[in-house]
């Protein structure tokens, strides 16, 4: 994994911006697999600046997210489908047809995963999945204990994520005990991976995902296991990392790989 530790919330938006821009220019018909949650509403704001300012095209582009609340509709305000069509869709020149999350209201979950499974390999499977990490390890909502063979299924929510994200509902109540999540398996083939945090209340769950063992009751920490991931924190979230200066030190001296190799 490459760590890199940014200042603050705007800087880790905008660095984390910039690296999924520069794989769109890349590649016009990417396929992206995005994340809702507080963490990355900075970064879909650079990206919609970079559609405003430089014309970055989103035309061709195909996204899956993540998950999604089992029972709520797309057009529930507290839907991650809704989440997405106010925090980035809807500032870009996205495609509708090619958006694809969860469908949390579907007659049949299971036979839903299967087809969303279907939709991702289809489209030539996830060129860069973007991730945040749950104060409990999880990615997606892969709570403690997921395999990490898993596909799109329904997960239970543990109680932790329950009261985090209460914050968006009225009540405690109201936040659904269910979602529907791409599994760790289907999130590990994506090509590159790119996770971003943020906060004091995530430096914790940080440290044990880059610094402590692979292990299944912190999901995050299966990243350890792939091949092209970059973790974008900001300093709260980086404050616990025993190897931060190294991390730094890497960064900073990158040119004399670049050097070595003659670019
Ligand atoms: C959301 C998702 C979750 C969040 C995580 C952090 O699509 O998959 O794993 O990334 O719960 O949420 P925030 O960013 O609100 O702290």
């Amino acid at each position: 994994m490459e760590i890199i530790i940014t200042p603050d919330y705007e800087s880790m938006s905008k660095t984390s911006a910039e690296i999924i821009a520069k794989e769109i220019r890349r590649k016009h018909d990417l396929v992206l697999g995005l994340a809702t949650g507080d963490t990355p509403i900075g970064t879909y704001r650079e990206l919609a600046n970079l559609h405003k300012a430089e014309g970055l095209d989103f035309s061709k582009i195909t996204t899956f997210n993540l998950d999604e609340y089992l029972d709520l509709a797309p057009l529930h305000k507290n839907s991650y489908n809704y989440f997405m069509w106010e925090n980035l869709f809807k500032h870009v020149n996205i495609s509708p047809h090619k958006v694809f999350v969860p469908q949390g209201n579907t007659d049949d979950p299971e036979v839903f995963s299967d087809w969303y499974e279907r939709q991702i390999r289809d489209a030539g499977g996830i060129d860069l999945q973007v991730l945040g990490i749950g104060r409990d390890g999880h990615i997606g909502f892969n709570e403690p204990g997921s395999s990490f063979a898993s596909r799109t299924r329904v997960k239970g929510l543990y109680e932790q994520t329950i009261k985090d994200n209460a914050r968006f509902f009225d009540k405690e109540e109201d936040v659904p005990r269910f979602a529907i999540t791409m599994g760790i398996g289907t999130i590990m083939e994506a090509k590159k991976i790119l996770l971003i945090a943020n906060g004091e209340a995530k430096a914790e769950v940080c440290r044990e995902f880059i610094e402590g063992p692979v292990t299944s009751q912190i999901t995050a920490s299966a990243l350890q296991l792939h091949s092209y991931a970059i973790v974008i924190l900001d300093a709260e979230a980086a404050s616990k990392l025993k190897r931060k200066e190294y991390y730094n030190w890497i960064r900073d001296n990158k040119h004399i790989v670049r050097k070595q190799i003659g670019r």
